[in-house]
C-alpha cells in the first residue's frame, strides 16, 4: 500500500473523514496537516457517530497512531474536549496521539477578533466558522504567535503572551471598542492547558521520519477543500491555510517524496457553507431537496450548506493543483430520487469557454455554468457494495464525472457508514 493524501476537492465537507476512516483500515499513521477546529469531520461506524474537529479521523481504529502536524492551528480547549469525548467512547488516545510542538496555538484574542471582524464586515463578511483560524495564522506569519511547545514553559510563554496582549488589546480598543483580554489570566489558563496536553506533545516531524523509515503507511487527512485554499480558492472567500496536497508535506514536516497517491474527495453534487461565489448553486426547490436528502447542515456550526449540481470546472481545478491520482465520489445515494441530474461541464465567460474555475473573483462572477443533463437511476443504492451492483445509469453518471475531471475513480460512497463504501481501483 502507498502513503496517501485525502483532499477535499470542492468547498469542504465532501466526506473526507469517511474516506480517511475507510482507508485507515490499511494504514498505520493518520496525520492532520492544516486547518484547525474550523473542520468538522464526521465518521459513522455501526450506530456510533463521531464529529472530529482537530483529532484525525483515524482515531476510531484502536491500533493506529494519530498525529496533529505543525501546519495545524491548535485550540487546546477543543483538543481536550475531543480527547475526553474519545476517552468516554473507550477509544483510548494515550500513547497513540501526538501533537506537534511547533504547531501554533489559537488564543482568546484570535477567536474574539475573528467574530468582531465578521460582525463589523456586515454584508461583506466571509462567513467564517468563528474558530479564530485566520487571526491565528496571521500571527504565525507575522512571527508573533505562540506555539504548542511554549505552553509547557512559562519562560517561553510569558513574553510572547505579553507581546500579543500589547498588540491585540490596542487593536481591540481602537478598531472594535472591545474590552482588553487580561494577559495574566491567559498565561495561567494556557499553562494549565499545557500541562494537560503535555503527554501528547512531540517533535512530529522526527516521529514521521522514523515511521516512514520503518515502512509504516501514512494517510494525510486534509481539512476544508481546494476551492477554500488561500491561494487556489475564491479569495478572499477562503480559509487561511493551504488546503492542497502539496501542503501535506509542509504541514507535517515530511519530504514531498513521502506521498504516493492523492485522493480527491468530491460529492456527487456540490455544497458550500459560508459566503462567496458558487456558480452551480440551486436557489430553488431542487437545492432544498438536495439539502434535505443530503442532510446538508454544517458539522461545526450547524449552518445550512448551500447546494448545487456537480461543477466540473471546480473538480478539474482540484485535479490540477493537487495532482489527483484518484477520485473518491461520495453521497451518490443522495441523488437516487432525481429524475434528471445536471452536471456543469464548463462555464461560459465573456463569450469564451472556461474549463477551470478562475482565480479572479470578478471573473467567477461572470461565469455562467453550462450544463449537460443525465438521466437519474431512480432507485435506492445505499445497499450496493460493489461497482457491479450499481444500476447502469448510476455507473454512467460516475463514468461521466470521471471523464470530465480527467481522474480515475478510486472509491464510491453510497452512505455515511464505513461499510457503505466500494473500492473501484486503489492502484
Ligand atoms: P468532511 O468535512 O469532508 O469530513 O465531511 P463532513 O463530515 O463535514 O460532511 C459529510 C457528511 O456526509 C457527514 O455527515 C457524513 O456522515 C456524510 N456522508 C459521507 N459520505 C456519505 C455518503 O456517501 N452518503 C451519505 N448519505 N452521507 C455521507
Ligand atoms: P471541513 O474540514 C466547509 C469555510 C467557512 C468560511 C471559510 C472561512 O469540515 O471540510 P474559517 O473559519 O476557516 O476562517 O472560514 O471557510 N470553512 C469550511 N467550509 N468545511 C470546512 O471544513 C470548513 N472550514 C472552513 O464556512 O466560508
Ligand atoms: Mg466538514
Amino acid at each position: 500500500m502507498s502513503n496517501r493524501v485525502v483532499i477535499g476537492s470542492q468547498w469542504g465537507d465532501e466526506g473526507k473523514a469517511k474516506i480517511v476512516d475507510f482507508l485507515t483500515l490499511d494504514a498505520d499513521v493518520i496525520v492532520r496537516f492544516q486547518g484547525g477546529a474550523n473542520a468538522g469531520h464526521t465518521v459513522e461506524v455501526g450506530d456510533q457517530k463521531f464529529v472530529f474537529h482537530l483529532i484525525p479521523s483515524g482515531i476510531m481504529h484502536k491500533d493506529k497512531m494519530c498525529v496533529i502536524g505543525n501546519g495545524v492551528v491548535l485550540d487546546p480547549i477543543q483538543t481536550l474536549l475531543e480527547i475526553e469525548d474519545i476517552r468516554q467512547k473507550k477509544l483510548n488516545p494515550e500513547g497513540r496521539l501526538l501533537i506537534a510542538n511547533n504547531a501554533h496555538v489559537v488564543l482568546p484574542w484570535h477567536t474574539t477578533v475573528d467574530k468582531l471582524k465578521e460582525e463589523k464586515a456586515g454584508e461583506k463578511a466571509i462567513g467564517t466558522t468563528g474558530r479564530g483560524i485566520g487571526p491565528c495564522y496571521s500571527d504565525k506569519v507575522n512571527r508573533i504567535g505562540v506555539r504548542v511547545g511554549d505552553l509547557l514553559d512559562e519562560k517561553e510563554l510569558r513574553p510572547r503572551i505579553e507581546n500579543m496582549a500589547k498588540i491585540h488589546n490596542k487593536e481591540f480598543e481602537k478598531m472594535f471598542n472591545a474590552p482588553p483580554i487580561d494577559p495574566e489570566k491567559v498565561i495561567r489558563d494556557y499553562l494549565d492547558l499545557g500541562k494537560k496536553i503535555a503527554p501528547y506533545v512531540a517533535d512530529v516531524s522526527e516521529y514521521l521520519f522514523h515511521s516512514l523509515k520503518e515502512g509504516k503507511k501514512l494517510i494525510f487527512e486534509g481539512a476544508q477543500g481546494t476551492i477554500l485554499d488561500v491561494d487556489q480558492g475564491t479569495y478572499p472567500f477562503v480559509t487561511s491555510s493551504n488546503t492542497v496536497a502539496g501542503y501535506a508535506s509542509c504541514g507535517a514536516g515530511v519530504g514531498p517524496k513521502a506521498i504516493d497517491q492523492v485522493f480527491g474527495v468530491v460529492k456527487a453534487y456540490t455544497t458550500r457553507v459560508g459566503n462567496g461565489p458558487f456558480p452551480t448553486e440551486l436557489n430553488d426547490e431542487l437545492g432544498e431537496e438536495l439539502r434535505r436528502i443530503g442532510n446538508e447542515f454544517g458539522a461545526t456550526t450547524g449552518r445550512n450548506r448551500r447546494c448545487g449540481w456537480f461543477d466540473a470546472p471546480v473538480a478539474r481545478k482540484a485535479a490540477i493543483v493537487n495532482g489527483l491520482t484518484h477520485l473518491a465520489i461520495t453521497k451518490l445515494d443522495v441523488l437516487a430520487t432525481f429524475d434528471e441530474i445536471k452536471v456543469c461541464t464548463h462555464y461560459e465567460c465573456d463569450g469564451k469557454k472556461v474549463d477551470l474555475i478562475p482565480n479572479q473573483l470578478s471573473k467567477v462572477g461572470r461565469c455562467m455554468p453550462v450544463y449537460e443533463t443525465l438521466p437519474g437511476w431512480g432507485s435506492d443504492i445505499s445497499g450496493c457494495r460493489s461497482w457491479d451492483e450499481l444500476p447502469k445509469l448510476a455507473q454512467d453518471y460516475l463514468i461521466r464525472l470521471s471523464e470530465l475531471v480527467g481522474v480515475k475513480i478510486g472509491i464510491v460512497s453510497v452512505g455515511p457508514k464505513r461499510d457503505q463504501t466500494m473500492v473501484v481501483d486503489l492502484n
